[in-house]
């Protein structure tokens, strides 16, 4: 049988092992799905297993999973191991609280509570309103949902009834905003692709036309989604533009600061962010940027109390006492994983004087990157990185094609995309515990499987 403290001993042997093996083997030689389903032992059996030969597969399954804290890994917009978060999001499991009443979370939701309200601050919301997603994607379908009731007040009770909604976003955002549309019954052909300029900015003018052109036609334009750091450039939108805009249309608007968000810790690149308080609504993602574990996504929006009016419901089985502490009657779920205290342990270690030295960190190593692909004449950089996604190309080279075999290899984790029909690798550098010697690194491994340069 299992005990407590054998379990967390075995756990946290687990967990040392694999910490010690990222270093060792930044990036796992590539293994197919079938390979993997014929070494590990993947089906559930019939029997108990006794606890050495559970933690046995434990262990072998931990070490055949992806590392995407090691210092080979740049491929998506997270990485890197945040310590104090980790500890926070620990603890969160063995705590295990559902974040729907004070009742059952008590301290947990006063915690909840204290990290959306720095944010609200941060974003220069004075009042405001917010909760955790699960997800970047659902806190934007979270905004699409309040925007939407807000624009028709019939439409919460009574459903859509033909009313054409129309929503816009930029070519260069992120797909969430379609595939809410298509989730919330306004339609995916609904949403308006407006065209990025050269450097992947949603042209305001464009937006403007099309708005008009929506509006003579009888549809109801009700949400504007820009962004703060696109996904694949991690560029930002004019937010003092669209904000004129969407305010002469009175339409809603949205950031979309999953990536980009936590560049309003800095005060050096915060300007990136200028006129973001004039939104109304506003998704940050602190398991991007700010480096805490998978998920959390936080929603936040400039009016207050606007979370109850169009997500709450009565439960009396639930919601028995303390009304204004009772965060289910705000969310879209009912049970609710503790996603808030690991991005307050983190941010209560850092303090912002930390945070800040950390966001300043990834744009450094991102110049570091850009520098270098400027001064080696076999690459071409896309464009001068406005945050951390770094898009450069190997001259004569496909993208796809080295991007495939340095995972294929075992040597690097690195991803491609595209921007106006140009395919090129984009590097991300998320995690600032990486060094200028692992950018090195990379290069040198592109460089080899580019047949540029041999590699001892
Ligand atoms: C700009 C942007 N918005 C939203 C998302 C979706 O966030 P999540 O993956 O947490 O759903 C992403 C993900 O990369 C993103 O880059």
């Amino acid at each position: 049988m299992l005990l407590v403290e054998q379990t967390l001993e075995k756990t946290f042997k687990i967990a040392q092992k694999l910490i010690q093996a990222e270093t060792e083997v930044p990036v796992l030689p590539y293994q197919s799905p079938e390979d993997l389903r014929q070494i590990l032992d993947l089906d559930i059996q019939s029997e108990t297993l006794s606890p050495d030969n559970f933690f046995e597969k434990l262990e072998q399954l931990i070490l055949a999973t992806p590392r995407t804290a090691s210092h080979s890994f740049f491929n998506q917009l997270f990485g890197g191991r945040n310590l104090p978060a980790l500890s926070g999001e620990i603890l969160a499991a063995v705590l295990n609280s559902s974040m729907y009443t004070f009742k059952v979370a008590g301290a947990q939701v006063l915690v909840e509570q204290a990290v959306i309200a720095k944010m609200l601050d941060k974003v220069g919301y004075m009042e405001g309103d917010g909760t955790f997603a699960p997800g970047g994607s659902m806190a934007n379908m979270m905004a699409m949902i309040v925007a939407r009731n807000e624009k028709d007040l019939s439409i919460r009770n009574q459903g859509l009834r033909g009313q054409a909604l129309v929503a816009y976003t930029s070519e260069e955002g992120h797909y969430s905003t379609t595939k809410n549309a298509g989730m919330l019954g306004i339609g995916r052909e609904n949403v308006r692709m407006i065209p990025a300029d050269a450097f992947g900015k949603i042209i305001p003018q464009e937006l403007e036309n099309q708005i008009v052109k929506d509006l003579e036609a009888g549809l109801i334009p009700f949400f504007i989604n820009a962004s703060a750091g696109t996904t694949v450039l991690g560029v930002f939108d004019d937010f003092e533009a669209i904000a004129q805009i969407a305010q002469k249309h009175h339409i809603w608007f949205h950031i979309d600061g999953a990536l980009g968000g936590s560049v309003i810790l800095s005060q050096k690149y915060r300007h990136l962010l200028q006129g973001c308080q004039k939104s109304d609504s506003f998704t940050w993602n602190a398991h991007k940027m700010m480096g805490v574990p998978l998920t959390a996504s936080i929603v936040l929006f400039k009016q207050p109390n606007i979370l109850r009016k169009h997500f709450s419901e009565k439960a009396e089985y639930l919601f028995q006492s303390e009304e204004d502490y009772n965060p289910g009657e705000q969310s879209m779920q009912c049970g609710r994983r503790n996603d808030a205290l690991k991005v307050w342990a983190a941010w209560k270690y850092y303090g912002d004087e930390g945070y800040e030295a950390r966001i300043n960190r990834v744009f450094e190593l991102s110049q570091y990157a850009a520098n270098y692909i400027q001064k080696s004449p076999e690459l071409e950089l896309l464009q001068q990185p406005e945050s951390i996604n770094i898009c450069f190309a190997v001259k004569g080279k496909s993208a796809a094609e080295i991007c495939d075999r340095l995972d294929k290899e075992g040597l690097i984790k690195v991803g491609y995309g595209s921007f106006k029909k140009q395919k090129f690798i984009r590097l991300v550098c998320v995690n600032p515990d990486m060094d200028e010697a692992d950018l090195d690194n990379l290069f040198r491994q592109i460089k080899k499987v580019a047949e540029l340069e041999t590699v001892a």
